[in-house]
């Protein structure tokens, strides 16, 4: 499979599962409920690089309250046979997160098992409060007990590209949100 050559790539785009109008709708919606339980709060959205880079960008101008803005990385290891693992931090936030009501701002929740361990991470830091917003959530995929508190579109079992979501760094760029032709990977 090679991306990088045009047909292969559009052959991946297998059915656009949320429109540019149907995210720029939930965005907006999730910005005036963000700004509704934030306001007066010092307020740090926290953003796990790189899924969502284009929700956080989407989403903070939705908001009309005074926030800022970090960013982290993590790589995560896990072996099949347990559900929690170690997280390494290859970038941590600039934040001292113990004066900030903290939003952790997620592309996808899918296993739960990487943002489960960023959670205790973070909540070891103490913060004034600590809340999961994602854009996407796999809830049957989970494997590790974790709920975001506000989630703009559930779906089922099937790996998506787009608005910042990638395979193998492909297709962050796409506008929407699309299922991946999975067949693409037997070739
Ligand atoms: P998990 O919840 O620890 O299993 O991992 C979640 C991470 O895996 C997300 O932050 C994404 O980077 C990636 N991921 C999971 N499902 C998908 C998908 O359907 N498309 C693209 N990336 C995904
Ligand atoms: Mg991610």
């Amino acid at each position: 499979m090679q991306l990088s050559d045009r047909d292969t790539y559009n052959r991946g785009i297998k059915r656009i599962m949320f429109t540019e109008d149907d995210i720029r709708a939930a965005v907006q919606k999730a910005g005036r409920f963000i700004s509704e339980e934030y306001s007066g709060k010092p307020l740090l959205l926290v953003s796990v690089l790189k899924g969502a880079f284009i929700f956080l960008s989407d989403l903070c101008r939705a908001i009309d309250v005074p926030c800022e803005i970090d960013f982290m990385e993590a790589k995560s290891y896990f072996s099949d046979t347990k559900s929690s693992g170690s997280v390494a931090v290859t970038m941590d936030l600039r934040h001292d997160v113990s004066q900030y009501h903290v939003i952790i701002v997620e592309d996808i929740i899918d296993t739960g098992r990487t943002l489960s361990e960023i959670v205790k991470l973070i909540k070891a830091r103490s913060p004034l409060s600590l809340k999961i917003v994602t854009l996407l959530d796999k809830p049957s995929r989970r494997v590790v007990e974790l709920d975001a508190d506000y989630s703009l579109f559930t779906i089922p079992d099937s790996f998506v590209i787009g608005y910042g979501l990638d395979l193998a760094e492909f297709y962050r760029n796409l506008p929407y949100i699309a299922e991946f032709n999975t067949d693409l990977l037997d070739e």
